[in-house]
C-alpha cells in the first residue's frame, strides 16, 4: 500500500532500516576493554576474570567487613550495592552535590568519588549509623523539627557533613555552619532550614553523634 515504508519498493524499507539499526545497536552495545571487543564466549570470560580485585577490611557503622572488592568500585557502590546500605544517595555522581557524603575516619567524603579500596583499614559511618538503639540522633531530630528535609534526597549527605561539623565544633556559629555545609547542595534550596536545624542540634546536644 502506498505510504507504507515497508512496501515503497525502495532499497531502504522501514523494516530493513530498523533491522539494520538494531544490528548496529547490538554492535555498539558490546562492551570493550582496552579497545578490544568482548565476545559472548571465551574472550569475555578472560577479560572479566582480569578485573583487578583487592581484599579490604573496613568498619562500617561499627561492624567489621572483610571483603574482596573490585578496584574500580566506588565507596558508594560498595556501600549501596554490596552491603545494602542505601542511605547515601547518588545525585551528580561526579563530586559536586554531596548527596553521597559519608564519614571516613570522621571526615566527610564524597563516596561517589572515593574508591572502596582507599577505605581499607578505615572506619566508615553512613547515615544508617547515626541511629542509636532505635532512636534518631539529636541532629536528625532537629532536621525533622525544623523541616530541613523537603524532598529529602540531599538529607543523608547534609546530615553526615553536619555530624562531622558538630563532632569537631560542638557550638558552631551560623557562619561556621554555612561554611562547613558549602559542599552539600540542596535542589529544594532549603538552606535556611538546614542551617537552623544544625544550630538547634548544637544548642541541645553539642555533638553530631557519629560515635
Ligand atoms: S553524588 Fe557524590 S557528590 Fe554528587
Ligand atoms: S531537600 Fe530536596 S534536595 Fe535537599
Amino acid at each position: 500500500m502506498e505510504g507504507k515504508p515497508e512496501d515503497d519498493g525502495g532499497d531502504l524499507t522501514r523494516r530493513g532500516f530498523l533491522g539494520g539499526t538494531g544490528a548496529a545497536l547490538v554492535v555498539a552495545g558490546v562492551p570493550t576493554l582496552g579497545g578490544v571487543g568482548v565476545e559472548e564466549e571465551g574472550v569475555s570470560t578472560q577479560l572479566l576474570e582480569a578485573v583487578p580485585q583487592t581484599a579490604i577490611r573496613v568498619t562500617v557503622n561499627g561492624t567489621e567487613h572483610r571483603v574482596e572488592v573490585e578496584d574500580r568500585w566506588t565507596l558508594n557502590e560498595f556501600l549501596r550495592d554490596h552491603i545494602g546500605l542505601t542511605g547515601s544517595k547518588i545525585g551528580c555522581n561526579r563530586g559536586e552535590c554531596g548527596a553521597c557524603t559519608v564519614l571516613l575516619d570522621g571526615e566527610p567524603v564524597y563516596s561517589c568519588s572515593t574508591l572502596a579500596v582507599w577505605a581499607d583499614g578505615r572506619e566508615i559511618v553512613t547515615v544508617e549509623g547515626l541511629e542509636r538503639g532505635g532512636d534518631v540522633s539529636p541532629l536528625q531530630q532537629a532536621f525533622m523539627d525544623h523541616n530541613a528535609a523537603q524532598c529529602g534526597f540531599c538529607t543523608p549527605g547534609q546530615l553526615m557533613t553536619a555530624t562531622a561539623l558538630l563532632d569537631r565544633i560542638p557550638q558552631p556559629t551560623t557562619g561556621e555552619v554555612r561554611e562547613a555545609m558549602v559542599g552539600n547542595l540542596c535542589r529544594c534550596s532549603n538552606y535556611n532550614a538546614i542551617v537552623e536545624a544544625v544550630l538547634a542540634a548544637a544548642a541541645t546536644s553539642g555533638s553530631g553523634g557519629a560515635q
